[in-house]
């Protein structure tokens, strides 16, 4: 048997234990999440896997070499004992991003450019030509992470950022990743029964990633439609055949009836027109339904649910004033006439939060980007 290859998932802060949990559901092994990510083990199987399912991870990386190195020259000719023709071709193109800290190499872009360096001239020094840098979309993706004088090199198996899933073709005011996104629905806890409800949806990314998840529908399946897929599937190695029968595993898997009801709404008409086109992209149209409408008259039907939402956090002065009282007259909403529903409510400005005058019944931090964010948990009784 061959032995496990080690992968690194990398996550926003906050949620590492929830891809911990989704990697357990791909049999991955030796699942050990830390600050930032979850090292995992397992065979190339597993790291398809792991990029057509995983929902929250930001990209999986295939570690491939580790060294010390204290001066760029280190650097380069470590990078420069690597087989580069393993992993792409002449033709193809390259990118590097490189993370450095308490190191004598203190210049994180000098030193992804050594590292591009040490990669071009070895296929120079072979074929006389070398391959292209293209930063926005290359075919190989290296990342360099670089602490304490010791590099770990690894090829990023995703390629673009996993939150690119290929549905979102526009985005409304302030959208959230789809990666973070996924986050909310997980720990939401919808059963996928009652009524789920984003009374101030935006791009629609809540309801369109919390019905990915009721069908059970891998959200790289998406992507793969929609884009140039995944980094792995470049790699002169990739095996189309397995990748193949994955694909055919998870279509065959898909739910394509929900039980409970997903509804969208907005006051604004253009997100509402952005959110049924992402969700058409997404093929469910179906799925979800959105209409124009102010929160403030918000009344669901039934006393069963969960209530998500993410509403404007303000940034320029005048608007918090308007936004204290739209938080107050929401959470009124919420006591009068929503009872028997679970409401959630993610945002980056807990000042505006305390407006809405309901005891939390939980409050787990994420991080938006930089942000520190809360998700408020509300019981409705
Ligand atoms: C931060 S954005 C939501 C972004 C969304 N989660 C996404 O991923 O695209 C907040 C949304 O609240 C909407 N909004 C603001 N006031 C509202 C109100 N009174 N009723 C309904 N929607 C409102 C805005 O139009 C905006 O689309």
């Amino acid at each position: 048997m061959r032995p496990p290859i080690r992968f690194f998932a990398t996550a926003a802060k906050g949620i590492e234990s929830i891809v911990a949990k989704e990697l357990k559901g791909i049999d991955a092994q030796n699942i050990q999440p830390i600050s930032g990510g979850v090292h995992f083990e397992g065979s190339m199987e597993t790291l398809y896997r792991a990029n057509l399912w995983l929902r929250t991870a930001n990209r999986v990386l295939m570690p491939i070499a580790e060294f010390s190195c204290t001066t760029p020259q280190t650097l380069y000719d470590n990078v420069r004992q690597i087989r580069w023709h393993d992993w792409m071709g002449l033709e193809q193109t390259l990118a590097v991003d490189c993370n450095c800290r308490d190191s004598q190499i203190n210049h994180s872009h000098y030193a992804a450019l050594k590292i591009k360096d040490a990669i071009v001239d070895q296929f120079r020094d072979q074929t006389g030509r070398r391959p292209n840098v293209d930063v926005r979309s290359p075919d190989l993706r290296v990342n360099a992470y670089i602490v304490k004088d010791r590099c770990v090199l690894s090829l990023d198996t995703s390629g673009d950022r996993l939150h690119l899933r290929g549905y979102r073709r526009q985005a409304g005011e302030a959208p959230l990743r789809e990666t973070l996104a996924a986050a909310i629905v997980e720990l939401v806890e919808w059963d996928s029964e009652g009524m789920f409800i984003d009374p101030m949806c935006g791009s629609g990314t809540i309801l369109i990633e919390a019905a990915l998840k009721a069908m059970n529908y891998a959200p790289g399946l998406l992507r793969c439609r929609r884009t140039k897929g995944f980094g792995f599937q470049r790699w002169p190695g990739f095996d189309r055949k397995l990748w193949g029968k994955l694909v055919d595993e998870a279509k065959a898997q898909i739910r394509e009836k929900i039980p409970g009801r997903l509804l969208g709404h907005d006051l604004s008409k253009n997100a509402i027109q952005i959110a049924s086109q992402n969700a058409k992209e997404a093929g469910l149209e179906k799925q979800i339904r959105f209409s124009r409408g102010n929160v403030l008259n918000l009344t669901p039907r039934g006393n069963k649910g969960v209530i998500v939402c993410n509403p404007p956090y303000g940034e320029r002065l005048g608007e918090l004033d308007e936004l204290k009282s739209l938080y107050k007259s929401f959470g009124d909403v919420l006591k009068q006439r929503c009872t028997g529903y679970t409401a959630y409510l993610f945002t980056g400005n807990l000042k505006l939060a305390k407006f809405i005058g309901l005891r939390t019944a939980r409050r787990l931090i994420l991080y938006n980007g930089p942000i520190e964010c809360r998700l408020l948990k509300y019981e409705l009784f």
